[in-house]
Protein backbone atom coordinates (compact mmCIF):
# COMPACT_ATOMS: atom_id res chain seq x y z
CA UNK A 1 0.00 0.00 0.00
CA UNK A 2 0.95 3.43 -0.67
CA UNK A 3 2.05 5.39 1.98
CA UNK A 4 -0.60 8.87 2.62
CA UNK A 5 2.16 11.26 2.02
CA UNK A 6 -0.60 14.60 2.59
CA UNK A 7 -0.96 12.90 6.40
CA UNK A 8 2.46 12.66 6.75
CA UNK A 9 3.02 16.27 6.18
CA UNK A 10 0.01 17.21 8.39
CA UNK A 11 1.89 15.61 10.92
CA UNK A 12 5.21 17.15 9.93
CA UNK A 13 2.96 20.91 9.86
CA UNK A 14 1.79 19.80 13.07
CA UNK A 15 5.35 19.50 14.48
CA UNK A 16 6.47 23.15 12.75
CA UNK A 17 3.75 25.09 14.46
CA UNK A 18 4.49 23.50 17.94
CA UNK A 19 8.04 25.33 17.25
CA UNK A 20 6.63 28.43 16.09
CA UNK A 21 4.20 28.20 19.59
CA UNK A 22 7.17 27.58 21.66
CA UNK A 23 9.29 30.71 19.55
CA UNK A 24 5.63 32.91 19.75
CA UNK A 25 6.23 31.96 23.92
CA UNK A 26 9.52 33.17 24.20
CA UNK A 27 9.28 36.25 21.85
CA UNK A 28 5.77 36.92 23.12
CA UNK A 29 4.69 37.77 19.55
CA UNK A 30 1.95 35.03 17.74
CA UNK A 31 2.28 36.51 14.18
CA UNK A 32 3.61 33.65 12.79
CA UNK A 33 1.85 31.07 14.91
CA UNK A 34 -1.70 32.49 14.34
CA UNK A 35 -0.69 32.78 10.18
CA UNK A 36 0.28 29.40 10.56
CA UNK A 37 -2.59 27.91 12.08
CA UNK A 38 -4.99 30.09 9.33
CA UNK A 39 -2.93 28.38 6.63
CA UNK A 40 -2.83 24.83 8.26
CA UNK A 41 -6.73 25.29 8.12
CA UNK A 42 -7.55 26.36 5.09
CA UNK A 43 -5.02 23.76 3.38
CA UNK A 44 -7.39 21.00 5.09
CA UNK A 45 -10.93 22.65 4.61
CA UNK A 46 -10.22 23.23 0.99
CA UNK A 47 -10.15 19.82 0.58
CA UNK A 48 -13.49 19.41 0.68
CA UNK A 49 -14.29 21.79 -2.33
CA UNK A 50 -11.41 19.46 -4.35
CA UNK A 51 -11.79 16.14 -3.22
CA UNK A 52 -15.43 15.96 -1.95
CA UNK A 53 -16.50 14.19 1.24
CA UNK A 54 -15.29 11.02 -0.13
CA UNK A 55 -11.96 12.32 -0.31
CA UNK A 56 -11.78 14.62 2.16
CA UNK A 57 -12.98 12.61 5.12
CA UNK A 58 -10.85 9.73 4.79
CA UNK A 59 -8.00 12.21 4.99
CA UNK A 60 -9.56 13.41 7.83
CA UNK A 61 -9.99 10.26 9.79
CA UNK A 62 -6.48 9.24 8.53
CA UNK A 63 -4.95 11.94 10.38
CA UNK A 64 -6.38 9.87 13.86
CA UNK A 65 -6.04 6.37 12.75
CA UNK A 66 -2.51 6.06 13.27
CA UNK A 67 -2.47 7.38 17.59
CA UNK A 68 -6.11 5.71 18.08
CA UNK A 69 -4.79 2.37 17.08
CA UNK A 70 -0.85 2.58 18.71
CA UNK A 71 -0.55 -0.96 20.77
CA UNK A 72 -3.80 -2.20 18.74
CA UNK A 73 -3.97 -5.47 17.60
CA UNK A 74 -6.61 -6.63 15.23
CA UNK A 75 -8.27 -9.36 17.60
CA UNK A 76 -8.39 -6.35 19.97
CA UNK A 77 -12.16 -4.28 20.53
CA UNK A 78 -12.47 -1.24 21.96
CA UNK A 79 -15.58 0.31 22.66
CA UNK A 80 -14.99 3.90 20.73
CA UNK A 81 -13.14 2.12 17.82
CA UNK A 82 -15.26 0.10 14.74
CA UNK A 83 -14.84 -0.93 11.16
CA UNK A 84 -16.12 0.22 7.81
CA UNK A 85 -16.40 -1.86 4.99
CA UNK A 86 -13.21 -2.57 2.83
CA UNK A 87 -11.39 0.54 5.03
CA UNK A 88 -12.83 3.06 2.71
CA UNK A 89 -13.67 5.57 5.39
CA UNK A 90 -9.35 6.32 5.85
CA UNK A 91 -6.42 6.96 3.33
CA UNK A 92 -4.71 4.48 5.20
CA UNK A 93 -6.57 1.38 3.45
CA UNK A 94 -5.99 -1.94 5.02
CA UNK A 95 -3.14 -0.72 7.37
CA UNK A 96 -5.42 -0.28 9.75
CA UNK A 97 -8.41 -2.27 10.48
CA UNK A 98 -10.77 0.07 12.95
CA UNK A 99 -10.90 3.35 12.91
CA UNK A 100 -12.24 6.07 15.48
CA UNK A 101 -15.99 5.21 15.35
CA UNK A 102 -16.92 9.02 15.64
CA UNK A 103 -14.96 8.75 12.30
CA UNK A 104 -16.93 5.86 10.86
CA UNK A 105 -19.77 7.09 11.69
CA UNK A 106 -19.28 10.82 10.19
CA UNK A 107 -17.76 9.39 6.78
CA UNK A 108 -20.98 7.33 6.64
CA UNK A 109 -23.33 10.21 7.40
CA UNK A 110 -22.25 12.28 4.17
CA UNK A 111 -20.61 10.09 2.08
CA UNK A 112 -23.71 7.71 1.77
CA UNK A 113 -26.17 10.57 3.07
CA UNK A 114 -28.28 12.91 0.97
CA UNK A 115 -27.79 15.63 -1.20
CA UNK A 116 -29.00 18.17 1.52
CA UNK A 117 -26.78 17.32 4.41
CA UNK A 118 -23.88 17.71 2.76
CA UNK A 119 -24.68 21.22 1.40
CA UNK A 120 -24.87 21.23 5.01
CA UNK A 121 -21.57 20.31 5.76
CA UNK A 122 -20.23 22.37 3.01
CA UNK A 123 -22.14 25.97 3.84
CA UNK A 124 -21.01 24.89 7.27
CA UNK A 125 -17.05 24.81 6.17
CA UNK A 126 -17.33 27.64 3.13
CA UNK A 127 -19.31 30.15 5.72
CA UNK A 128 -16.77 29.47 8.81
CA UNK A 129 -13.61 29.34 6.92
CA UNK A 130 -13.85 32.63 5.42
CA UNK A 131 -15.27 33.83 9.00
CA UNK A 132 -11.74 32.18 10.45
CA UNK A 133 -9.53 34.43 7.90
CA UNK A 134 -11.75 37.74 7.91
CA UNK A 135 -11.91 38.03 12.04
CA UNK A 136 -8.02 37.59 11.61
CA UNK A 137 -8.04 40.40 8.89
CA UNK A 138 -10.55 42.69 11.36
CA UNK A 139 -7.97 42.28 14.24
CA UNK A 140 -4.86 43.01 12.25
CA UNK A 141 -6.96 46.15 11.02
CA UNK A 142 -8.97 47.93 13.77
CA UNK A 143 -11.96 50.63 13.09
CA UNK A 144 -9.18 53.14 14.64
CA UNK A 145 -7.93 55.92 12.68
CA UNK A 146 -9.41 57.92 9.76
CA UNK A 147 -12.68 57.60 8.24
CA UNK A 148 -11.74 55.41 5.09
CA UNK A 149 -10.24 52.46 7.92
CA UNK A 150 -13.09 52.98 9.80
CA UNK A 151 -15.76 52.53 6.89
CA UNK A 152 -13.64 49.17 5.69
CA UNK A 153 -13.63 48.00 9.39
CA UNK A 154 -17.47 48.02 9.40
CA UNK A 155 -18.10 46.93 6.09
CA UNK A 156 -15.56 43.50 6.63
CA UNK A 157 -17.01 43.53 10.05
CA UNK A 158 -20.83 43.01 8.36
CA UNK A 159 -19.74 40.69 6.18
CA UNK A 160 -17.93 38.35 8.48
CA UNK A 161 -20.74 38.71 10.72
CA UNK A 162 -23.00 37.38 8.09
CA UNK A 163 -20.63 34.84 7.00
CA UNK A 164 -20.52 33.49 10.57
CA UNK A 165 -24.35 33.71 11.01
CA UNK A 166 -24.90 31.68 7.71
CA UNK A 167 -22.25 29.00 8.87
CA UNK A 168 -23.53 28.35 12.63
CA UNK A 169 -27.09 27.84 11.39
CA UNK A 170 -25.63 24.89 9.12
CA UNK A 171 -23.75 23.95 11.80
CA UNK A 172 -26.55 23.80 14.36
CA UNK A 173 -28.99 22.21 11.76
CA UNK A 174 -26.35 19.64 11.32
CA UNK A 175 -26.00 18.85 14.95
CA UNK A 176 -29.74 18.16 15.35
CA UNK A 177 -29.82 14.83 13.76
CA UNK A 178 -26.91 13.89 15.89
CA UNK A 179 -29.48 12.31 18.59
CA UNK A 180 -29.34 9.13 17.29
CA UNK A 181 -25.76 8.90 16.76
CA UNK A 182 -24.27 6.82 19.89
CA UNK A 183 -20.65 7.31 18.02
CA UNK A 184 -20.53 10.62 18.62
CA UNK A 185 -22.30 10.58 22.02
CA UNK A 186 -26.19 11.02 20.95
CA UNK A 187 -28.06 14.19 22.74
CA UNK A 188 -25.03 14.79 24.37
CA UNK A 189 -23.22 15.54 21.22
CA UNK A 190 -26.28 17.49 19.77
CA UNK A 191 -26.80 19.49 22.70
CA UNK A 192 -22.98 20.51 23.56
CA UNK A 193 -22.50 21.42 19.55
CA UNK A 194 -25.50 23.83 19.98
CA UNK A 195 -23.46 25.13 23.25
CA UNK A 196 -20.85 24.93 21.30
CA UNK A 197 -22.67 27.81 18.61
CA UNK A 198 -23.92 29.66 21.30
CA UNK A 199 -20.10 30.12 22.86
CA UNK A 200 -19.14 31.57 19.59
CA UNK A 201 -22.24 33.58 18.86
CA UNK A 202 -22.69 35.54 22.02
CA UNK A 203 -19.56 36.84 21.72
CA UNK A 204 -19.74 38.37 18.19
CA UNK A 205 -23.09 39.27 19.30
CA UNK A 206 -22.17 41.33 22.44
CA UNK A 207 -18.72 42.47 20.35
CA UNK A 208 -21.53 43.93 17.40
CA UNK A 209 -23.65 45.43 20.40
CA UNK A 210 -20.68 47.34 21.92
CA UNK A 211 -19.51 48.24 18.60
CA UNK A 212 -23.40 49.88 17.71
CA UNK A 213 -22.71 51.70 21.46
CA UNK A 214 -19.74 53.07 20.11
CA UNK A 215 -18.18 51.38 22.94
CA UNK A 216 -14.70 50.75 21.92
CA UNK A 217 -12.75 49.07 24.99
CA UNK A 218 -16.05 46.41 25.08
CA UNK A 219 -16.12 45.75 21.47
CA UNK A 220 -12.40 45.06 21.53
CA UNK A 221 -12.75 42.61 24.74
CA UNK A 222 -15.61 40.58 22.77
CA UNK A 223 -14.24 40.23 19.25
CA UNK A 224 -10.90 38.80 21.21
CA UNK A 225 -13.42 36.39 22.72
CA UNK A 226 -14.79 35.78 19.95
CA UNK A 227 -11.55 35.30 18.09
CA UNK A 228 -10.88 32.83 21.03
CA UNK A 229 -14.12 30.68 20.41
CA UNK A 230 -13.18 30.53 16.47
CA UNK A 231 -9.40 29.12 17.47
CA UNK A 232 -11.23 27.07 20.32
CA UNK A 233 -14.25 25.62 18.08
CA UNK A 234 -11.70 24.42 15.07
CA UNK A 235 -8.33 24.20 16.35
CA UNK A 236 -8.51 23.25 20.37
CA UNK A 237 -11.31 20.59 19.21
CA UNK A 238 -9.09 18.66 16.45
CA UNK A 239 -6.08 19.21 18.70
CA UNK A 240 -7.73 17.63 21.66
CA UNK A 241 -9.37 15.29 20.18
CA UNK A 242 -5.65 14.10 18.54
CA UNK A 243 -4.43 13.24 22.03
CA UNK A 244 -7.11 12.22 23.79
CA UNK A 245 -8.89 9.78 21.55
CA UNK A 246 -6.51 7.24 22.14
CA UNK A 247 -6.08 7.70 26.02
CA UNK A 248 -10.08 7.32 26.22
CA UNK A 249 -10.50 4.88 23.22
CA UNK A 250 -12.24 2.30 25.88
CA UNK A 251 -15.07 4.66 26.49
CA UNK A 252 -17.69 5.19 23.82
CA UNK A 253 -17.43 8.92 22.68
CA UNK A 254 -15.72 10.21 25.52
CA UNK A 255 -13.00 11.42 23.67
CA UNK A 256 -15.10 13.62 21.50
CA UNK A 257 -18.17 14.70 23.82
CA UNK A 258 -15.37 16.39 25.84
CA UNK A 259 -14.50 18.47 22.67
CA UNK A 260 -17.74 18.75 21.70
CA UNK A 261 -18.32 20.72 25.38
CA UNK A 262 -15.39 21.90 26.22
CA UNK A 263 -13.20 23.27 22.96
CA UNK A 264 -15.29 26.55 22.63
CA UNK A 265 -15.18 27.63 26.28
CA UNK A 266 -11.55 26.97 27.05
CA UNK A 267 -10.55 29.04 23.32
CA UNK A 268 -12.50 31.71 25.15
CA UNK A 269 -10.80 31.78 28.44
CA UNK A 270 -7.24 31.33 26.91
CA UNK A 271 -8.23 34.13 24.68
CA UNK A 272 -8.48 36.43 28.42
CA UNK A 273 -6.15 35.11 29.64
CA UNK A 274 -3.85 36.21 26.43
CA UNK A 275 -5.60 39.46 26.63
CA UNK A 276 -4.67 40.05 29.83
CA UNK A 277 -1.11 38.72 29.96
CA UNK A 278 -0.18 40.81 27.04
CA UNK A 279 -1.89 43.57 27.88
CA UNK A 280 -0.19 43.76 31.26
CA UNK A 281 3.00 45.27 29.89
CA UNK A 282 5.27 42.43 31.31
CA UNK A 283 5.82 40.83 27.82
CA UNK A 284 5.79 42.78 24.39
CA UNK A 285 1.95 42.63 22.70
CA UNK A 286 1.31 40.05 20.32
CA UNK A 287 1.67 41.67 16.73
CA UNK A 288 -2.33 41.02 15.41
CA UNK A 289 -3.77 44.19 17.05
CA UNK A 290 -4.23 43.09 20.14
CA UNK A 291 -2.86 46.02 21.86
CA UNK A 292 -5.15 48.47 20.40
CA UNK A 293 -7.79 49.91 22.95
C1 LIG B 1 -19.75 27.59 15.91
C2 LIG B 1 -18.91 26.63 16.24
C3 LIG B 1 -18.93 25.34 15.47
C4 LIG B 1 -19.88 24.35 15.54
C5 LIG B 1 -21.09 24.31 16.44
C6 LIG B 1 -19.48 23.34 14.61
C7 LIG B 1 -20.18 22.17 14.36
C8 LIG B 1 -19.85 21.22 13.42
C9 LIG B 1 -20.65 20.07 13.10
C10 LIG B 1 -22.00 19.75 13.72
C11 LIG B 1 -19.99 19.37 12.14
C12 LIG B 1 -20.48 18.15 11.37
C13 LIG B 1 -20.53 16.86 12.13
C14 LIG B 1 -21.67 16.04 11.60
O1 LIG B 1 -22.79 16.56 11.48
O2 LIG B 1 -21.48 14.86 11.34
C15 LIG B 1 -18.76 20.07 11.87
C16 LIG B 1 -17.79 19.66 10.99
C17 LIG B 1 -16.82 20.48 10.52
N1 LIG B 1 -16.58 21.78 10.90
FE1 LIG B 1 -17.47 22.76 12.40
N2 LIG B 1 -18.32 23.72 13.99
C18 LIG B 1 -17.96 24.94 14.48
C19 LIG B 1 -16.87 25.69 14.12
C20 LIG B 1 -16.10 25.45 13.00
C21 LIG B 1 -15.13 26.33 12.46
C22 LIG B 1 -14.72 27.67 13.08
C23 LIG B 1 -14.65 25.74 11.33
C24 LIG B 1 -13.66 26.24 10.33
C25 LIG B 1 -13.19 27.40 10.24
C26 LIG B 1 -15.31 24.47 11.18
C27 LIG B 1 -15.06 23.55 10.19
C28 LIG B 1 -15.56 22.27 10.14
C29 LIG B 1 -15.07 21.23 9.27
C30 LIG B 1 -13.94 21.37 8.27
C31 LIG B 1 -15.85 20.10 9.53
C32 LIG B 1 -15.68 18.72 8.91
C33 LIG B 1 -14.69 17.92 9.78
C34 LIG B 1 -13.27 18.28 9.42
O3 LIG B 1 -12.80 17.92 8.33
O4 LIG B 1 -12.60 18.95 10.24
N3 LIG B 1 -16.18 24.33 12.21
N4 LIG B 1 -18.72 21.20 12.65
Amino acid sequence: MDLPWGVLIIYAALAVWAGLLIDGWRRGAFRYFLGFGVLLLLALNVRYFIEGTSGAIPFFIGIYDVLDNLGLSESDTVAAMASCPDNVCSVWGDRFAQHPAWGVAFYDRFVNGPGLRNGLLYGHIAFNSVTFVLMHWQLARPGSGDDRRRGRHRLVGRITFTTLTIGTLCAVILASEHGSISEYGGNLAMTGFWFMSLCVYTCAVMGVVAARRSDAAAHRIWMIRFVGSMWGSFWLFRVMLFVLDPLLRNYNAAAILICIWFSAPLGIAIAEWARHRFSSGRRRVPAVGLQRA
